[in-house]
């Protein structure tokens, strides 16, 4: 396929707090596999991660971290465009717009509003709200076809489709409605290590639910140890054992082993073996990333170059759309 005719794909992940390996399976991993397919823009999603309340220093030091992360993981920024949201403007300016095609009953309803509002019920304020319109936003500014993204971000990409349908039967065809890209299998969610009907998610209140990038070998294996598993003592994928399934699902995903594989390796070897050898090897994979991220970390300059040519790059081509959107709804352009 010729450069000019790849598809464009985007996707962002919010520097709020440790990345967890949920993150990097549902996601991470796939921004990197797809890179060579699709024109990438990723993003280190700051305005969203300000909807609940950040340190401000704290804030700051993620962002750069989690743009170090993409970079360790095999981003290639020669190959993709690599950049901080808040860089970039139109992010803003078109949250703006699409809010006037967007009714607040659509929002409050959104899962995630619910979740985040019961969580956090002394700071639901507006932009917890209007998260999915930024979402959208983002993009929709880049004519993406395709969002790779896990499972819990479904309902978020339904209604981006549904705002730019709605902006385009209003105005006339002006964004690419896009598909989202989820993992199949156990990968798209992957779940707590101390309650397998939860989400394994960052803010999680007990730091046993979650092994995160930056985990060094030892906290990763003590919690993998700790992993709740299921009654019986065998190592096999299935709906009643959540918590073995959780732990196939991870092996695989840092092994390239499929469940049967893992579940031939594991025969007649019970829970212990098997929790061990899966903290290993996440343990394994996860080294060379950690020492990538904190030589890059070293090399500021290194970073901020990349992150100014992305906002450069993503800026361009955010303002075609944003142009195209202020001229259809009607602004006087001054020319
Ligand atoms: P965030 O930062 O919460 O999560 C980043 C990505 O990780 C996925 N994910 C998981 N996948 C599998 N298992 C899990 N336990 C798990 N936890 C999180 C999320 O689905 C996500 O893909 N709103 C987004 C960030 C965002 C975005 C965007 C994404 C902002 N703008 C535009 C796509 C397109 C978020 O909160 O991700």
């Amino acid at each position: 396929m010729g450069e000019e005719e790849k598809k464009i794909l985007f996707s962002a992940v919010q520097p709020s707090g440790a990345v967890t390996i949920g993150n990097y399976i549902g996601a991470i991993r796939n921004f990197v596999k797809l890179q060579e397919e699709y024109d990438c823009f990723y993003a280190v999603a700051d305005l969203h991660a300000i909807t609940v309340r950040q340190e401000p220093a704290v804030l700051r030091k993620n962002t750069l971290a989690l743009a170090a992360l993409f970079l360790a993981c095999g981003i290639d920024p020669e190959k993709c465009v690599v950049f901080i949201q808040s860089h970039v403007p139109a992010h803003c300016e078109l949250t703006w717009v699409l809010n006037t095609v967007t009714y607040p009953g659509e929002l409050s309803r959104m899962t995630q509003f619910k979740d985040k509002s019961a969580k956090h019920a002394e700071n639901v304020n507006m932009g917890l709200m209007d998260y999915p319109v930024l979402m959208a936003s983002d993009i929709l500014l880049y004519q993406a076809a395709l969002v790779p993204v896990g499972a819990d971000q479904k309902q978020h990409l339904e209604i981006t489709r549904d705002l730019a349908v709605r902006f385009n039967n209003r105005y006339g065809q002006t964004f690419t409605v896009p598909e989202p890209y989820i993992p199949k299998g156990s990968g798209a969610k992957i779940m707590s290590l101390a309650d397998p009907s939860k989400k394994m998610s960052k803010s999680d209140d007990n730091p046993n639910a979650f092994v995160t990038m930056s985990d060094d070998k030892d906290t990763i294996i003590r919690k993998f140890k700790r992993a709740i598993t299921d009654s019986g003592n065998e190592v096999r994928f299935s709906e009643d054992k959540p918590g073995v399934s959780n732990l196939i699902a991870i092996y695989g995903a840092f092994t390239g082993k499929t469940v049967s594989e893992t579940e031939k390796e594991f025969e007649g070897r019970g829970y212990g073996d098997f929790k061990l050898a899966v903290g290993e090897a996440v343990a394994d994979a996860l080294a060379p990333v950690q020492a990538e991220q904190a030589r890059l970390l070293k090399d500021k300059e290194y970073l901020n170059s990349v992150l100014k040519r992305g906002a450069e790059s993503a800026f361009r081509a955010a303002r075609r759309t944003l142009s195209k959107v202020y001229r259809k709804v009607g602004f006087y352009s001054g020319e």
